[in-house]
């Protein structure tokens, strides 16, 4: 991290370890510090290495700090915590559907980048969307996105709202996936395939077929539709995904956690940030 003294990473769970697991993995080697407060994932956390665990958080002159806590608890960590920061204190939010302004007001600190990462971040192949507003410093900003790159890849928007949606396609979008992957994995034990064998081909197709898009540049639906010989089998299955009308539930399960973040962030806008549910 570009002269920071200490990269402190408030709140070690899913996300927060996927983040620190991934900056172990890359140099420059990080002076990481891991504030959780929950005993029993700080025990979990001892058996990784490579970062100080702590209970309590302590922010020093320099110091960049990373917020990975629930955004339900955020308002009461404010409540405690404010004291720690100076109104130049760097800070990274990962927590969905709190605006940057609402934290910046909360901690006292005009140096708020509001980041949607998601948990592939653990293997490098992150993929992650930021915002921060036109106060923020240029140092702090380059510290984020540095931060943010060294865990997949990362851009920045210049309008807020547009982390809402980015909420839905990288930060839910590894749940969505998944839970398609998942029918994949289904469909292929049924047939008799082994778990192991299932799960490997559906990984082996969803991992492939990303590497293609990416490496041909070829529209989705071309390369959908290259493998769609006249009445052959693929032409038959893509059929009976529109006769479910997959790519509308699909849209709207996106539309829906989109409207959920944009629908926290007004709550967070508004009121006590620590009434926020979601
Ligand atoms: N998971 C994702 O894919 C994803 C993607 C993008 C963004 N995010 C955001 O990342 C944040 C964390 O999500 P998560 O899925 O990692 O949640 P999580 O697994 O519940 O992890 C949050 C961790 O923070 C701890 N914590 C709570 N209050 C704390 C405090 N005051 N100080 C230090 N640690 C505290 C929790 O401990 P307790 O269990 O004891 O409360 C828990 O271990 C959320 O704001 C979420 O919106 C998540």
């Amino acid at each position: 991290m570009t002269n920071a003294a200490r990269l402190i990473i408030v709140g070690c769970g899913h996300m927060g370890l996927a983040i620190v697991r991934g900056l172990l993995g890359v140099p420059p080697h990080r002076d990481i510090v891991v504030v959780e407060t929950s005993a029993e994932r700080r025990a979990v956390l001892s058996a990784y290495g490579g970062f100080t665990i702590a209970s309590e958080l302590e922010i020093a002159e320099g110091d960049f700090v990373v917020l990975a806590i629930p955004p339900q608890v955020f308002g009461a960590f404010a409540d405690a915590q404010r004291h720690r920061f100076t109104p130049r204190t760097p800070v990274l939010s990962v927590m969905a559907g709190l605006t940057s302004r609402a934290i910046a007001t909360a901690l006292g600190t005009s140096e708020v980048v509001r980041a949607i990462p998601n948990t592939p971040s653990e293997v490098f192949e992150g993929m992650s969307v930021y915002f921060a507003e036109a106060a923020v410093s240029p140092r702090t900003i380059a510290q984020s996105d540095e931060l943010l790159r060294a865990i997949g890849k990362a851009f920045r928007v210049g309008a807020e709202e547009l982390v809402d949606d980015a909420t839905a396609i990288c930060g839910g979008g590894p749940a969505f996936v998944s839970y398609i992957v998942d029918a994949f994995c289904q469909f292929a034990t049924s047939c008799g395939f082994t778990e192991a064998a299932g799960r490997e081909m559906a990984v082996q197709v969803f991992g492939g077929t990303a590497t293609l898009i990416a490496e041909s540049g070829k529209p989705p639906m071309q390369l959908c539709r290259e493998v769609m010989t006249p009445n052959g089998t693929t032409e038959r299955g893509i059929a009976a995904f529109d006769a479910a009308d997959l790519k509308k539930s699909v849209l709207a399960a996106l539309t829906a956690s989109a409207l959920r973040s944009r629908e926290l962030a007004s709550m967070s806008a508004g009121v006590r940030v620590g009434e926020t549910d979601g």
